[in-house]
């Protein structure tokens, strides 16, 4: 049956998805194709396609210069910190990922080994995600704003054969080496005797450590590899993300779920095919870099941009509309932050006026809610539809989306649209009872979810269990909250926990709590995510003084600043810190961040009853919001 409808595909996704997910599972080559798409029999864990063999790097690139399309771009490479760009066609790009798999493999790499992988916005990224996959190993990607401290825990949970790098990333205030830190995580982690493979890059002083491989050496010898079949059940990769305790969450990917569901996003999300160009803004660090830079485009036998620049600054605000028109981008994907930051330094968008972006179809937002401002501003510069989707690094995919390429729905400002095929959404309250109407919930999707989201964490089912599928029987709880309106358009409001999205970026308070907690004249520390006008939030720490100890409030501000950046990383944007007497708690000791947030964003609150001391919230309220009060501060009964 061919459903080409929204409501056909959505129904049908959710009452008969052994046919749709089979059908969808024809887009992709198979070395075995699946005879059964869902296996329920680890249930509340799930495996798709549990009979299908396959290899994910063959069927991004192989399948296509196969199929007569060799001499098609594959990725585009546009450096606007270098002032150079480079075209890679599918066969070229075939060559040098199957050469670097030659490589690794002589490094003792196979089948489900892990790869950690370190790198700036390079090609080299790409292939080394991609000869990583073509051997069946797993690869983990870590952003390069992350500190030595945080690689050293993702090198020490993913426990890989291998560690692959470059001399480093260039910021526009900075170039940020990334040899000396990949030293320090390799150290405290225990794990300085892994082979580490260099892409060395001009322009950095640091010299690798000796043993460490060049990577130019190394390729010009290899032997190329063949691809490897691996079961579509098999991890294709882990991508740890913040959790809501310090420790990040290994998120384990599959192989044939994901080639499956990235393959239908294109089609009927993106609308996009083979011979298009799509640029997505983001980094390979980042699960959107990993679904929409590397493997999605590449799937669906599209050509990728890879951007290794700023929107603006680099050299202007004028950067995006340059690169869409150099590269013929027909569908660009971005985050609203960078949207706001293209718009604060030229609001009217004067410098459009010297590209031509008429290849532009369609731009997509995700990472944060596109706020109506934005999106209006975006919709009526570019002239072209502006769609925001709404996913998680867990689900790999949009869970909310409008479906271009299957139907085009009428467009609202603020929601993500509606529920993708396979997501069965539901906005439930505290006790897992549906809301009524239009109210505001805990966005939570039934079990099984679609192929392409997270199979497990990383060696961890028990966390992957307690941290999604607990709170809500038989649900994933998203950590969202949102509502529904009348025409089943979902809107997308934030967290419910201390995750925070900064720029873009997803961070956990706790983890910066726990760092702060560290400095010997710290008593006890709330951090919050705080309402910015360009970052979407900041993070703001409120500290409470150990008695007795005598600190300069900038003095101490300074330290708890460099002490964030040093463990977790320049990406925490960690630049707030007040000193308070008191934190407000309820009687059991629970800090009370909600009601510090709204303080902090001039919004009314009402005071739990279940405080240990009001006194607290007057003199927060002194500090944060002087001379204004409260109009509906009250408390609760009881
Ligand atoms: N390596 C090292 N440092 C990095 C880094 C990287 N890959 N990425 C960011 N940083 C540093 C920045 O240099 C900055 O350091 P500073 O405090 O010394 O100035 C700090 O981390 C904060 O960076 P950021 O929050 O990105 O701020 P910015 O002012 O550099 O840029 C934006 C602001 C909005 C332009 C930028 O964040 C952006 O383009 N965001 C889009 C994010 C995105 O694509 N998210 C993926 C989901 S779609
Ligand atoms: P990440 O795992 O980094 O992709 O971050 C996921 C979180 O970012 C989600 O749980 C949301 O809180 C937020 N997010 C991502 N996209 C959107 C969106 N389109 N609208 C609202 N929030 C979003």
């Amino acid at each position: 049956m061919v459903t080409k409808s929204y409501r056909d595909s959505y129904e049908r996704s959710l009452e008969q998805p052994e046919g749709f997910w089979l059908e969808a599972a024809n887009k992709v080559s198979w070395s075995s194709p699946p005879a059964k798409a869902l296996d329920s029999g680890r249930a509340p864990l799930y495996d798709w396609f549990p009979d299908g063999l396959l290899n994910t790097s063959f069927n991004a690139l192989d399948r296509h210069v196969l199929a007569g399309r060799g001499e098609q771009d594959a990725l585009i490479y546009d450096s606007a910190m270098l002032g150079e760009q480079r075209r890679f066609s599918y066969s070229e790009l075939t060559d040098l990922v199957s050469r670097f798999a030659g490589v690794l493999r002589a490094q003792g790499v196979g089948k489900g080994d892990r790869v950690v992988i370190y790198m700036p916005m390079i090609p080299e990224a790409v292939i080394a995600m991609l000869a990583t996959a073509r051997l069946g190993a797993v690869h983990s990607v870590v952003f390069g704003g992350f500190a030595p401290k945080e690689l050293a825990a993702r090198i020490r949970d993913a426990e890989p054969a291998a560690v692959v790098t470059a001399s480093g990333g260039i910021e526009p205030s900075r170039r940020v080496e990334y040899l000396p830190a990949v030293n320090e995580a390799l150290d405290l982690a225990g794990a300085a005797d892994l082979p580490v493979l260099v892409k060395h890059r001009a322009g950095f002083s640091a010299s690798a450590p000796d043993g460490w491989l060049d990577w130019d050496a190394e390729m010009a010898g290899a032997v190329p590899a063949a691809p490897v079949d691996v079961s579509a059940t098999d991890p294709l990769y882990i991508l740890y993300t913040s959790g809501t305790t310090g420790a990040p969450k290994g998120v384990v990917r599959d192989n044939g779920g994901h080639a499956v569901a990235l393959a239908w996003t294109m089609e009927n999300i993106y609308d996009v095919g083979p011979g298009d160009v799509m640029w997505t803004a983001s980094d390979v660090g980042w699960v959107v870099g990993h679904s929409y830079i590397v493997y999605g485009p590449l799937l669906a036998g599209a050509a990728t941009v890879l951007y290794e620049g700023k929107p603006v600054g680099t050299p202007d605000a004028g950067a995006f509309w340059r690169v869409i028109q150099d590269h013929q981008v027909n569908v660009l994907f971005t985050a609203p932050t960078a949207l706001r930051a293209i718009r604060k330094a030229d609001p009217e968008a004067k410098l459009l006026a010297g590209y031509d972006i008429s290849s532009l179809r369609t731009l997509f937002a995700a990472g944060e809610r596109l706020d109506t401002d934005t999106y209006h501003w975006a919709a009526n510069t570019l002239g072209v539809p502006v769609v925001d989707h709404w996913w998680q690094t867990e689900t790999g995919w949009a869970i909310s989306a409008n479906p271009r390429g299957l139907e085009p729905l009428p467009i609202k400002a603020g929601s993500p649209t509606v529920p993708m095929p396979g997501f069965d959404l539901r906005i439930v309250d505290g006790a897992g009872e549906d809301v009524s109407g239009a109210e505001e919930g805990n966005i939570v999707l039934g079990l099984p979810l679609p192929p392409g989201t997270l199979t497990t964490l990383w060696r961890d089912d028990e966390r992957y269990i307690s941290s999604y599928l607990q709170a809500f029987e038989g649900h994933y709880a998203t950590g969202d909250s949102g509502y529904r309106d009348a025409d089943g358009y979902l809107f997308v409001m934030g967290r419910t926990d201390d995750i925070i999205n900064v720029a873009g970026h997803r961070l956990s308070t706790g983890s910066m709590e726990q760092v702060i907690g560290q400095h010997p004249a710290v008593a006890e520390c709330a951090v919050i995510g705080v309402s910015d006008p360009l970052k979407g939030q900041h993070a703001s720490g409120y500290v409470v003084l150990k008695a007795g100890v005598e600190v300069a409030d900038a003095v101490l501000a300074q330290e708890l600043i460099a002490l964030v950046r040093r463990d977790i990383g320049p990406v925490a944007d960690f630049k707030n810190v007040t000193v308070v007497d008191a934190l407000p708690k309820t009687r059991s000791g629970k800090i009370l961040r909600k009601t510090m947030r709204q303080i902090a964003d001039g919004e009314g609150f009402v005071v739990p009853s279940t405080i240990e001391d009001s006194g607290v919230i007057d003199r927060l309220m002194a500090v944060l919001r002087p001379g204004t009060g409260n109009p509906s501060q009250g408390r609760e009964d009881g």
